[in-house]
């Protein structure tokens, strides 16, 4: 298959000098792309800014805003059979952009933000994409409702959670521990490990889906 990923955070200008962002460090993503090429896989690597470098055998285009992953992923997934939205993409952006560095003025300063373009959201309704599609879900309370809603709600034939109230495993961590969900209801625990066997779970779980709709 050739398989997109997105990977890491988005930047959200403020200024020339400032932006938003969030911990993402894009290691999980990273460690799907080098599981899927170990699996014999095709790699369309979609990048926000991160200190890691990319498997050389992946095409990897790199992205800072989510307006720029938008259009990135608008442009590349009718070429792939699989989509993995690992990104930890700003669900918001700074409505006008300043052209000049903020001076400081006053005790406070107020920043109006607009939302972003859901991409995974997108991918079935405005890309009309009929492969695997599977989204990630970080979460911090209520685990299974919000990951069940999210799957639902995107169109997603997988959807892998973690809780981020842990700060032993998942952003910037090497290790993390996920529930993968199904479809049909079904739903698989991976125990704490290293982010790259995590990754070889998910693409078996991929295949296994490949091989489902194939037959
Ligand atoms: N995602 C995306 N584009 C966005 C926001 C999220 O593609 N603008 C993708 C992420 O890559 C992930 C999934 O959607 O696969 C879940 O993201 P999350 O932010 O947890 O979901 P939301 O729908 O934004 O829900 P909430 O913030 O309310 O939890």
């Amino acid at each position: 298959m050739r398989i997109l990923i997105t990977a890491g955070p988005t930047r959200e200008p403020i200024d020339p000098v400032r932006y938003l962002s969030n911990r993402s460090s894009g290691k999980m993503g990273y460690a799907l792309a080098e599981a899927a090429l170990a699996h014999g896989h095709e790699v369309l690597l979609v990048s926000g800014p991160v200190s890691l470098s990319p498997p050389a055998a992946a095409e990897t285009v790199f992205v800072e805003t989510a307006a720029e992953m938008h259009e990135a992923v608008a442009r590349e997934i009718g070429s792939c059979q699989c989509a993995l939205f690992c990104a930890a993409v700003a669900d918001y952006r700074v409505e006008e952009v300043a052209e000049a560095k903020i001076k400081k003025s006053g005790d406070s300063l107020t920043l109006t933000l607009i939302q972003n373009p859901d991409i995974l959201g997108s991918a079935r309704d405005r890309f009309g994409f009929t492969g695997i599609l599977v989204g990630f879900a970080a979460e911090t309370d209520a685990l299974e409702t919000h990951a069940r809603e999210k799957m639902e709600r995107k169109g997603c034939d997988l959807l892998v959670a973690n809780d981020v109230s842990r700060s032993d495993i998942g952003f910037d961590r090497e290790e993390n521990e996920v529930v993968l969900f199904y479809r049909n209801g079904k739903k698989e625990s991976l125990p704490r490990d290293s982010k790259r066997r995590i990754a070889d779970r998910i693409i078996e779980v991929i295949e296994g889906i490949n091989r489902e709709s194939d037959a």
